[in-house]
């Protein structure tokens, strides 16, 4: 992140405000500059001291404080802020905001603000299905603001249903998505293939490869904080799916490859970062393989559909290719080779020899191998190194 970026986090009477000050702990520790208002109500359940320790600015509950820092304090937040959250958003906030009241800090700072406006609902279930709400609601997202749609479970009331404040982390990611990046990879649609293949031999065993999945998702995350509209097509991993990305769960490279051909033709970008399998057994047995005395089984194996290959030979000359190689012999020649044979754009070639590199770290070493040449990259974060890949290929559009 270059500038620092200004959230405006609004706090009001829910009993999921408490879960708002890791919100702003998680937004701090990542470089944002957090203010937070809180409303009256929301006092009787997190104290403003709490916010003030975590983001290090005031915490503003009275809009004739008058010994608030700024002069007109509404109106500098508003036009301080670079977004508007309102995590925990009661019924009471989203009825005033939709309705034009602005009768204490909290709905003055939004009627004052003309930068994005983030509503993450939290309340009971009966109250946020009443039409009113909804109606609310609606009203709200046609004006332009961001609606999160609450999660479901147990609420603190004891009713189960529709109403929780979604996890933190899926606030802070929208938050991210919405001011955290330019968006270069808006209205670009992104196919990202991730994590393992699953072979069957009998119902009980499988062939399956070491991946993690952590290369693509982190490329899924970048997507999406950049705008772009992303279709994730996912072999099992234990990966938290990221927010805000269309995921497609698959087990084995006939479901990838499936997937991917059944998505091809709507897609801007595709980027082959999954370890598929290249060969499966070539029968799969009903039942599972017995043991049998002093023998093991013979499997044949037979190849898999090369999706690669099938995408670089078939795409249109307005879709950009990018795929993985994983080598441990050869990289370079290898990785080359791939380029040419699979007439993709760019190979992204990761060696398993080097130290934190490769299958289930959060690091790698990646060298961009495309007809214009070589570019090695530095030892980074996997999400570091999805950036600058989507830099490349966002550098070679239009194509
Ligand atoms: C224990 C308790 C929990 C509450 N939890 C919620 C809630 O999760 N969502 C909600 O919309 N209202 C909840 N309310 C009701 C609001 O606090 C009430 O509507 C209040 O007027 C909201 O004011 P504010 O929007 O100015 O913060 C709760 C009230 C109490 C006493």
């Amino acid at each position: 992140m270059k500038d620092t970026k200004n959230i405006l986090l609004i706090v009001t009477g829910s009993i999921a405000a408490y879960k708002a000050a890791d919100l702003a702990s998680m937004m701090k520790k990542a470089g944002f500059n957090v203010n937070v208002v809180m409303t009256q109500n929301a006092c009787n359940f997190i104290t403003p001291q709490t916010f003030e320790s975590l983001t290090g600015n005031r915490c503003v509950t009275d809009m004739f404080d008058r010994n608030y820092e700024f002069k007109i304090g509404h109106i500098s937040l508003a036009k301080l802020s670079d977004i508007v959250v309102v995590a925990p958003a009661s019924a009471n906030i989203i009825g005033k905001i939709a309705c034009g009241i602005a009768d204490d800090m909290a709905s003055t700072t939004i009627m004052a603000s003309k930068c994005p406006k983030l509503i993450v609902p939290a309340m009971n279930t009966a109250m946020y299905e009443n039409p009113i709400v909804q109606d609310n609601l609606k009203k709200l997202d046609s004006y332009g603001y961001e609606i999160m749609e609450p999660a479901e479970g147990l609420l603190a009331c004891g009713d189960t249903g529709k109403g929780k404040l979604p996890p933190v982390e899926d606030i802070f990611a929208k938050v991210n998505s919405m001011i955290g990046h330019e968006h270069d990879l808006s209205g670009k649609r992104i196919l990202i293939t991730a994590g393992p293949t699953m072979e069957a031999i009998d119902p009980v065993r499988y062939i399956t490869n070491h991946s993690t999945g952590k290369m693509g998702y982190s490329l899924a995350e970048a997507a999406v904080d950049r705008g772009a509209d992303v279709t994730l097509v996912s072999g099992r991993t234990s990966l938290k799916k990221p927010f805000g990305v269309r995921i497609i769960d698959v087990v084995s490279a006939s479901d990838m490859a499936e997937a991917v051909f059944s998505e091809a033709k709507d897609q801007d970008i595709f980027i082959f970062s999954a370890a598929v399998a290249d060969f499966k057994p070539e029968k799969v047995s009903d039942s599972k393989i017995k043991k049998k005395d002093g023998e093991a089984p013979e499997i044949l194996l037979t190849r898999t559909e090369d999706i690669l290959d099938r995408i670089g030979h078939d795409h249109r000359d307005d879709q950009y290719v990018c795929g993985f190689a994983m080598e441990t012999e050869d990289l370079l020649a290898n990785a080359a080779g791939k380029l040419e044979k699979k007439n993709a754009d760019m190979i992204c070639a990761n060696s398993l020899n080097d130290e934190g590199a490769g299958f289930g770290t959060d690091t790698n070493r990646i060298v961009l191998i495309k007809k214009t040449g070589n570019k090695e990259l530095p030892f980074l974060s996997k999400r570091e190194l999805a950036d600058i890949i989507l830099d490349e290929i966002i550098a070679a559009f239009p194509l």
